[in-house]
């Protein structure tokens, strides 16, 4: 919305009149400009400011190559350069289904050019990558800048986690087993345990049949060499820092089989923790300042980026993240956690995170069931239907529909390019 009237030039979206009118434009990011008129030689007019100090539900679709995760790394890119005061705020955290976000690190020299075009220039952001501590050595192996590893603590892991983790269930032998010794090995031993001890339960076991014993056996020797899973855990603060950008680096099990459970696991895990700690930190906000004194806790509000958020929030399957992700999306903005979403198979895609979305970006859709899935949103502002928004817009990357909630207005934009490396294209070539 163009507040002229507070002399305000820039458009701003998620931001509501009265946020406007107290904060102007501070506190939020640079993604685009408005596409003045599109055909052979798009035209494009003032600046698009996106919000990103409330809690948001941000959902950005389209078809596979149009700018989804590019979108999402100009995102992070601004919340990397917000001013100080209010960075310390905000926590991000990016889950990387490709492996690809960590050339936000890395100033993009290939597109000088381009970027000149805007006024802008090659830039590296700071931000931390963490990947499995299994994989640590074959990322820094390939030169790949990363930070540190991340495990995830044995003890927290239900027995439903368990068997997600492996694709298993009540109705197998195994499924009964493992979730018998869970529950054996926490009364034994408490909450420090690795799979080891895990293992040599199985092993111990009196009642199961020898070839249950063994297939679990083997599932947890597998498990074993993830590197994923040990007695310690990475400790959620060193993972949540103030003012800093993680990015969690999913990719690396993607396509083994076996292995596809670990990313929904880490995601589900996360999620949780993060639940659990800002509620109870937003009671101690709200004590403060019904006390009169600042609303400041040590733990700051968060941001959490998901790329390909169908795997994680499908609609006709389950999935072990898929629950706690849909408290996020109905209840999260209260304690303040925001959620940006991307995908490119909306109709795949759980409806609450369509429906209870206040930004939606999206680029080049065709699929017809997804347009479907989409036009759920029609919010009563909008007064065409989605089919001729995207046969407007120009049929190049980079061009979005933004319906904003905040401000009952719907712009069509071109995101701008990124400051950094775009390694969306090479990706593969470090992967296999
Ligand atoms: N705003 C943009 N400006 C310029 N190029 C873009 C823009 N968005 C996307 N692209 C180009 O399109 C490619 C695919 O974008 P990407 O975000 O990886 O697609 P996906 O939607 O599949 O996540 C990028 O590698 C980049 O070359
Ligand atoms: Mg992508």
């Amino acid at each position: 919305m163009a507040i002229e009237e507070f002399g305000i030039k820039e458009n701003v979206v998620g931001r509501s009149l009265k946020e406007l009118e107290k904060y102007g434009t501070e506190g939020t990011g640079y993604f685009g400009k408005v596409l003045m008129s599109s055909g052979e030689r798009p035209v494009l007019g003032s600046k698009v400011l996106i919000d990103l100090t409330s809690p948001h539900l941000i959902l950005i679709c389209g078809k596979r190559g149009y700018g989804k995760s590019f979108s999402m790394a100009v995102l992070l890119e601004e919340m990397a350069r917000l001013p100080l005061s209010i960075r310390q705020r905000i926590s991000v955290i990016a889950i990387d289904t490709a492996g690809i976000f960590w050339s936000i690190k890395v100033p993009n020299k290939e597109n000088v050019q381009e970027l000149a075009e805007w006024d802008l220039k090659p830039q590296g952001t700071e931000i931390s990558v963490l990947v499995p501590r299994g994989r640590l050595e074959f990322y820094k192996s390939k030169g790949l800048p990363v930070d540190g590893a991340f495990t995830i603590k044995a003890s927290e892991l239900e027995s439903e986690e368990w068997l997600a983790l492996f694709r298993m269930n009540w109705n197998q032998a195994e499924g009964v087993l493992l979730s018998r010794i869970v529950e054996e090995v926490r009364e034994k031993l408490g909450t420090f345990y690795g799979i080891e001890d895990l293992i040599t339960a199985v092993k111990q076991d009196p009642e199961a049949e020898k070839v249950a014993k063994s297939a679990l056996v083997n599932k947890l020797l597998f498990a074993l060499r993830w590197g994923l899973i040990d007695k310690e855990g990475t400790k959620i603060k060193d993972i949540v820092k103030p003012g800093k950008i993680t990015v969690i680096d999913v990719s690396a099990y993607r396509q083994t089989i076996g292995m596809e459970g670990t990313k929904d696991i880490i995601v589900a895990l996360l999620g949780k923790k993060l639940f659990e700690e800002r509620m109870l930190y937003r009671k101690e906000e709200e004590i403060k300042l019904v006390k009169g004194e600042k609303r400041e806790s040590v733990m700051p509000i968060v941001w959490m980026f998901i790329d390909e958020a169908h795997m994680f929030m499908p609609k006709d399957e389950d999935n072990i993240a898929l629950k706690v992700l849909l408290e996020w999306v109905r209840v999260g903005r209260q304690p303040g956690l925001s959620l940006v979403l991307a995908t490119q198979r909306p109709e795949k895609l759980h409806p609450d995170a369509i429906s209870q979305c206040d930004l939606f970006i999206s680029h080049r859709m065709t699929s017809q069931p997804d347009i479907a899935a989409v036009s759920a949103l029609r919010p009563s502002y909008m007064h065409q239907g989605f089919d001729k928004y995207y046969s407007e817009m120009p049929k190049s990357q980079g061009y979005a529909l933004i319906i904003d909630d905040n401000t009952e207005k719907i712009w069509m934009i071109k995101v701008r390019p990124r400051f950094s490396w775009d390694a969306g294209v090479t990706a593969s070539a470090f992967l296999t």
